[in-house]
């Protein structure tokens, strides 16, 4: 008996397409919604011949295709957005539009198709200018990009209509998420994947500033096994925030030590490629490390892979598909 269907906005992006595999190995269908702005056809064309799976090519900000692909669904996964500090940097409208107004899109059309369960990724990010360590939900402090404005903003409209109209929203802040079919290409490219890529061309990876800046790097497994606790949750957890991470923090000098130790086993060369420096890059938070006490206690989270377990995974896969 399949479990209902299960819109997943951003699909095709790098998280949802790792969300999208989870849903249907666990018995539920899904619809894939996506523009394919910055996700790949590629990453779901696994699931082509997949009888619960289907692809929506369609815009948050086009409320007739969200409300066409909504028909029918029992529950949400929003991860659709633009992501990157430095792409909202250089464009503030596109992610606006994107994270805030296509959300705000998005629960309208919830609301009209009386979908009342949504899953929504916030992030780290809205933790801003807080020096706390660990980062704390409710110790937010000022957001230090327009990324991080729209997803502090999405966190209060979801608030929002949790009070107002009853809708059971969970938002899930991921922090520093990585993995097999994050892109590594292009200048929004995320540290993990645009590291591993230059050691595999034997080029330097760029360290933004000393590398001494920490993060939570969070195995995109653990990211999926946080969606799949918030679908699953009780009422108690809604309208509420979580933060989503591993629990752990590792600095980027560290992290490129064991990028090339990984990678110097497949490819010895790579054991003579050091690290460059670049000037540090306005928006960027300085540490980062989550307390999942919280997500553990309310939604029954707890992360499977560490850092070592996810690069164990990641690495080989970039080995072999970008070469
Ligand atoms: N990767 C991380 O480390 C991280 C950390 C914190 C939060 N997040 C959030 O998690 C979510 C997924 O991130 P990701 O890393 O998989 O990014 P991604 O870019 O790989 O995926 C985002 C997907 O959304 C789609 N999309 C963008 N704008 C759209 C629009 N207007 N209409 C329809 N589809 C649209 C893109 O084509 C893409 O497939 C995002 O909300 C992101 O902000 C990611």
């Amino acid at each position: 008996m399949p479990k209902g269907t299960i819109l997943v906005t951003g699909g095709a992006g790098f998280i949802g397409s790792h969300v999208c595999d989870a849903l249907l190995a666990h018995g539920y269908a899904v619809r894939c919604f996506d523009n394919l702005s910055t996700g790949k056809a590629a990453n779901v064309s696994h699931l082509e011949y997949d009888p619960g799976f289907s692809f929506v090519k369609g815009d948050l900000g086009v409320p007739r295709e969200l409300a066409a692909a909504m028909d029918g669904v029992s529950a949400i996964v929003h991860l659709a957005a633009l992501g990157s500090v430095p792409r909202s940097i250089a464009d503030p409208l596109a992610s606006e539009a994107a994270n805030l107004a296509g959300f705000l899109h998005l629960l309208e059309a919830a609301r009209d198709a009386r979908v009342d369960r949504i899953v929504y990724a916030s992030s780290s990010s809205v933790y801003g200018d807080s020096q706390e360590l660990p980062k704390r939900e409710g110790r937010e402090g000022r957001p230090l990009s327009p990324y991080a404005v729209t997803k502090a903003m999405d966190e209060a409209y979801a608030h929002l209509y949790h009070s107002m109209h009853g809708m059971r929203i969970i938002g899930l802040r991921f922090f520093n998420v990585f993995g097999e079919r994050q892109d590594p290409e292009g200048p929004y490219a995320a540290a993990i994947p645009k590291f591993i890529r230059a050691f595999l061309a034997h080029r330097p990876p760029v360290i933004n500033g000393d590398g001494r800046q920490t993060r939570d790097f969070t195995y995109v497994g653990n990211a999926v096994l946080a969606v799949r606790c918030a679908l699953a949750v009780g009422e108690a957890a809604s309208g509420q925030v979580f933060n989503i991470a591993y629990g752990d923090r590792c600095d980027l000098l560290a992290l490129t030590d064991r990028l090339r130790s990984h990678l110097a086993r497949l490819d010895p060369n790579i054991a003579q490629v050091r690290v460059e420096h670049a000037p540090g890059r306005a928006g960027d938070v300085r540490d980062s490390l989550a307390d999942i006490s919280r997500a553990r206690e309310q939604l029954g989270f707890m992360p499977a892979f560490d850092l070592e377990d996810g690069l164990t995974r990641a690495v080989p896969w970039y080995a072999e598909n970008w070469r």
